[in-house]
């Protein structure tokens, strides 16, 4: 039975709270401030190029209001949330990026055969309130202060507004709206509901129930796969953004390599790579685009190995897969697998150096015009016949390559290549044929990224190969003649490798 006398549940802070709320106080607190910094920025790099991104969404759906969220903070316990981070749809129409104010929403309205752009966003409350130092979700003095519409308009070339406006906008909606869905569930529902009102009001404005309402998830969900299909090709700005990345991504593997004493001294030396990786992240301003794996040992078999709190020791290889991600969003994710003590192993090279002519020999197909299943066929190719060669298969690297065999797959369950950018698995909504079975085009931009990986307790293979795992994994440009190893800087043949710890 439901108790009659509960009252709702406090805020997370009302037990703990001791932020004064005398009307004395907040007079007090609310006078003698200097006036806020109003001052107008030039527009941001990348604002052209989401004015252009906007125009080919438009022309996707010339009749349609679209609304693009940026996403609420996500709680990670209590009054605590995960760092923020706007969904990449919102950011490549905006241009915002790691300064976006959360609970954003573009909105782009049809008019005169285009749309207008909206981006309405909360404002930052004057002083006269108490949410500026009061309210520990949105307050200047919690989370910092907030650009004004002006400001913001003329950084991302773009209109704005209160987020209170967006009632309003959303009160105009027909029935052929279309929302980014599950980036803002509360967003959603309301667009949903005004969907449902729309649909069912007839031209008098009276409410009648003329029918079901339309399919809205799948429009929706068709939205969400043009958007992500809109991002398989990269513009001049995201290739520039792209090789920052990659340059700030090679500085922390340098890092690392320098930190090898100490990372070697440590019982949990994997989280001292973690560490010293995101640190050089942290020190250029930067962040990562996805947990650090730092894999040592066995461990180096975990495809996604974040836990990192095993040791490194001399004799291991460390797979240490990371990526750093800009201000703007964009991130690298690169994969180098390195002999703790400068040298590999016999078994060590011979297994590095498989996958080293497995990844050259993808890169070396890569140009427009292929397909891009045919990366991965082409690092197949190399593994099958390597993992023959030893002896590891059941039968000869041809048989093994039989769509209902695959025995080489044992060693390296993952694909190849994934498309890389906004998010480090980019592109993630595109259809299949658009996808794997898409055909290249220059500016594209993917990872090659073949591995091995011999599980400790595998009977399948030698003693001598158990708990080896490599993966070498480059950010690959396809360019109009071919492609460009973005990170080919990064040293990665098991020579080159070795010279560079000695370095
Ligand atoms: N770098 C992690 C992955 O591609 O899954
Ligand atoms: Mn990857």
């Amino acid at each position: 039975m439901a108790d009659e006398t509960a009252v709702p549940a406090p805020r997370a802070t009302a037990n703990r709270s001791t932020t004064p709320v005398s009307g004395t106080f907040t007079d007090y607190i609310g006078s003698n401030w200097a006036d806020r910094d109003d001052s107008i920025p030039e527009p941001r790099e990348q604002a052209p190029f989401a004015a252009a991104r906007r125009r080919r969404v438009s022309e996707l759906y010339p009749a349609a209001t679209l609304i693009i969220p940026a996403g609420a903070s996500k709680v990670r316990s209590n009054d605590t949330d995960y760092p923020y981070r706007a969904h990449s749809g919102f950011a490549h129409l905006t241009g915002w990026g790691s300064d976006t104010v959360p609970g954003s929403v573009l909105v782009l309205t049809p008019r005169d055969g285009g749309h207008d752009a909206t981006v309405y966003f909360r404002e930052a409350a004057g002083r006269d309130s108490d949410e500026f130092y009061a309210n520990s979700d949105i307050g200047e003095f919690w989370t910092g202060r907030r650009p004004t519409p002006r400001q913001v308009a003329a950084d991302l070339g773009l209109a704005t507004a209160g987020l209170g406006e967006l009632d309003t906008a959303l009160e105009g909606i027909d029935s052929t709206a279309i929302i980014l869905r599950d980036v803002d569930s509360a967003l959603t529902e309301r667009v949903d509901h005004a969907r449902v009102l729309a649909h069912n009001t007839d031209d008098n404005g009276n409410f009648a129930f003329l029918a079901a309402p339309g399919p809205f998830e799948q429009v929706d969900m068709d939205f969400a796969r043009d958007l992500s299909e809109l991002r398989l090709v990269k513009d001049e700005f995201e290739v520039a953004q792209m090789r920052l990345a990659v340059a700030a991504t090679a500085r922390g593997f340098d890092d690392v390599i320098a930190d090898r004493p100490a990372i070697l001294a440590h019982p949990r030396g994997e989280r001292i790579v973690e560490g010293t990786f995101n640190r050089r992240a942290r020190a250029d301003g930067n962040t990562v685009g996805y947990d650090t794996i730092a894999a040592a040992g066995e461990h180096a078999c975990i495809l996604h190995w974040t836990r990192n709190d095993g040791p490194v020791r001399a004799g291991d290889l460390i797979l240490l897969d990371a990526g750093v991600e800009l201000d703007s969003y964009y991130t690298a994710d690169i994969t180098r697998t390195l002999p703790v003590n400068g040298t590999f192993s016999e078994t060590q090279r011979r297994v590095y150096e498989a996958v080293r002519e497995a990844a050259d020999a993808a890169f070396h197909i890569v140009r427009p015009g292929i397909r891009f299943r045919e990366v991965h066929q082409a690092a197949m190719a190399v593994i099958a016949a390597k993992t023959a060669e030893w002896g590891l298969l059941p039968g000869s690297a041809e048989e093994s390559l039989q769509p209902d065999n695959q025995f080489h797959r044992r060693y390296m369950v993952h694909g190849t290549s994934h498309h890389l950018g906004l998010d480090v698995h980019d592109c993630a909504q595109a259809r299949r044929e658009l996808y794997l079975d898409g055909v290249l085009e220059a500016g594209m931009v993917f990872t090659i990224e073949p591995g091995l990986y011999f599980q400790p307790d595998d009977l399948s293979v030698p003693a001598e190969y158990r708990g080896i795992g490599v993966r070498i994994e480059d950010d690959i440009l396809v360019t109009d003649s071919g492609a460009e190893n973005l990170s080919i800087g990064i040293p990665r043949t098991a020579d080159d490798v070795e010279a560079w710890l000695k370095a």
